[in-house]
């Protein structure tokens, strides 16, 4: 039976806000697609003014926007505290899975188990040995309750709240093939942290949430310049506008102010990508990463793509999750090459549970 049900993914970022709502269909088909810049919409100026009360509303402003309105939404949460764990267990029940869990969490995380709120999904089940794999994730329970407080002052009912990073590896999942017997990573660099996921298809993805993001390169150029924490982030997104003049991309960046905070952004973003990879390879004996897909709205940085490979010495694809060939679309998006790259999680939202 194909489902006819609207599933909505709703993904509240540090700088932007995103909705997107679709049906199953034969393919999976876009209904509709929101997304509103808090900064360059001038609803905020600088990360000290952003309330939940702004959020409120500018997310009743874009639900507004939707024909038929929106109620029941799918969300994530995601910063330094909200984790994603691997774990193997016995093949039990789902009740039983929950004190499992509950069980092993308290050993392995460092606050109180009864100050976090944790979720679950199965990756594979072995019969043979009466195994499976499970990803949980894990966020402080205050977080959760502010998150969800948002969602509800917005006249919203989460259905399900999930870690932005498993958002993305299941937005990945669902729309890319995974090549056998590679090993990837996916990077999505939003304001204020970048999610590294490495993954191979015969192996545990492995997650790691990443303290940099669009905003550390802002707030460099806000202290070089003396400007406002808004004109830094206008300067360095016009910079993106400026044509290239010539092929060695890194002298792009001469006739900017702030190409040191940009090459070093770069650079720890490639020592944690080494780092992982060499992790991922000792722990399943597999060869290094074969590719890095970049996503996220930093992702449009110009020339990170180039810089990053550069860095690392992997191959670096943009990954656009909205062009996928699975998607289908209810009206043409004129500039989906600018919007896509910020949608991997609330797509991935939507699309949990509806495959
Ligand atoms: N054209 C552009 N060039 C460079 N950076 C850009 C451009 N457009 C957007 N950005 C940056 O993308 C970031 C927002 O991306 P994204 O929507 O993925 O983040 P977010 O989800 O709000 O943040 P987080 O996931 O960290 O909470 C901002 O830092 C913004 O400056
Ligand atoms: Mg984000």
């Amino acid at each position: 039976m194909i489902k006819e049900k609207k599933s909505v993914g709703v993904d509240i970022g540090s700088n932007v806000v995103k909705i997107i709502g679709l049906r199953r269909k034969k393919k999976i088909r876009i209904e509709f697609m929101k997304l509103i810049d808090l900064y360059l919409s001038r609803n905020v100026n600088r990360p000290e003014d952003l309330s939940d009360t702004l959020l409120v509303q500018v997310i009743r402003g874009l639900i507004a926007e939707i024909k038929g309105g929106v109620k029941k939404v799918k969300t994530s949460v995601s910063g330094p505290n909200a984790l994603v764990h691997s774990m193997e267990l016995p093949n039990l029940s789902d009740s039983e899975i929950l004190s499992a869990i509950r069980w092993k969490l308290a050993s392995i995380i460092p606050f109180n188990i009864d100050d976090v709120e944790f979720d679950f999904q199965v990756l594979n089940t072995n019969k043979s040995s009466n195994m499976q794999t499970v990803l949980v994730g894990i966020v402080p329970a205050n977080k959760m309750k502010k998150h969800l407080d948002i969602l509800t002052r917005a006249n919203l009912e989460p259905e399900i709240v999930e870690i932005d990073s498993l958002a993305i590896y299941n937005c990945f999942i669902t729309l890319q093939d995974l090549h056998p017997n590679k090993t990837v990573a996916i990077l999505n660099i939003g304001a204020e942290c970048a999610t590294l996921i490495i993954m191979h298809p015969d192996h545990d993805p492995f997650f790691k949430s990443i303290a940099i993001g669009g905003n550390t390169l802002t707030r460099a150029i806000e202290r070089m310049l003396h400007i406002s924490f808004i004109d830094a982030e206008r300067e360095k997104i016009e910079m993106n506008y400026q044509p290239s003049h010539n092929t060695d991309n890194t002298n792009n960046y001469k006739e900017i102010g702030w190409k040191g905070p940009l090459l070093s952004m770069v650079a720890k973003l490639a020592e944690e990508l080494k780092k992982a990879d060499i992790y991922y390879q000792i722990l399943y004996g597999e060869e290094g990463l074969q590719r890095i897909y970049l996503t996220g709205g930093s992702a449009k940085l110009k020339n990170l793509d180039y810089l990053l490979a550069d860095a690392v010495k992997v191959p670096v694809t943009l990954w656009n999750p909205l062009k996928s060939e699975k998607l289908e679309y209810k009206q043409e998006i004129g500039n989906i090459d600018e919007l896509g790259l910020h949608f991997a999680t609330s797509l991935g939202l939507a699309l949990r549970d509806e495959l």
